[in-house]
């Protein structure tokens, strides 16, 4: 049995890129919950639904067929590009904040742990709530005015398809946004899990954070 990683954290905090850094040195899987809540936000929209709306929100989970690895493949489209616009960033914090998709998205987090007998598995409520035995817990942050920046820098060279790179202004704003739902929402907000190691990664880099990461192991 492998070890399980939870690693939690704001947007931009670095999570995807520690978590497959870590995953790469322990020859881990890895699994990016917040891919799965972007990839229902993006049927949420093309269905011209409301994010608000709990029930079509959890029908859309419920039925859609998700792969994630190298590109993520939703119904057998590649929707690795289109689930990270800043369309998808605006309304991801609302569909995610329905029990009944939390419910569905969980069951298949826990199936696909169970399935590779542990991983690397981010996101915001993964040690708090999906994986509170977890082998290890980190909880992973970075000053907003950082996190917005690293951001900025990603989307810049990543061609979103739809929108151009928001200026950092625009991204802090919205980061902060994100941060406000996502903390403050009845189920399952993000919080620092009980026992988690709180890594700030604001002047850290990548090979240190993982480093810190591994001498907790
Ligand atoms: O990590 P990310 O920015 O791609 O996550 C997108 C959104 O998904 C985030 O704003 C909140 C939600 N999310 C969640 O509620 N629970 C998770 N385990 C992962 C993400």
């Amino acid at each position: 049995m492998s070890p399980l990683i939870a690693i939690d954290g704001p947007a931009g905090s670095g999570k995807s890129t520690v978590a497959a850094a870590v995953a790469g040195r322990l020859g881990l899987a890895r699994l990016d919950t917040g891919a799965m809540y972007r990839a229902v936000t993006l049927l949420v929209l093309r269905a011209g639904a409301d994010p608000g709306d709990a029930g079509q929100a959890g029908e859309l989970a419920a039925s859609m067929v998700l792969s994630l690895g190298e590109q993520v493949l939703l119904d057998g489209e590649d929707v690795t590009a289109a689930i990270r616009t800043p369309a998808v960033d605006a309304a991801v914090s609302a569909v995610s904040a329905h029990p009944g998709v939390r419910a569905e998205l969980v069951a298949r987090q826990r199936a696909w742990a169970a399935a590779h007998g542990g991983g690397v598995v981010e996101g915001r409520d993964i040690g708090s709530v999906v994986f509170p035995d977890a082998d290890l817990k980190v909880y992973l942050t970075a000053d907003p005015g950082e996190r917005a920046r690293r951001r900025v820098d990603q989307r810049g060279a990543v061609p979103t398809g739809l929108e151009v790179a928001e200026a950092p202004a625009e991204a802090l704003a919205a980061l902060a946004a994100r941060d406000a739902y996502d903390s403050g929402r009845p189920t399952s907000p993000l919080t620092v899990p009980d026992g988690a190691i709180v890594v700030d990664s604001t002047h850290l880099s990548v090979d240190a954070v993982v480093e810190e990461v591994l001498r907790h192991l």
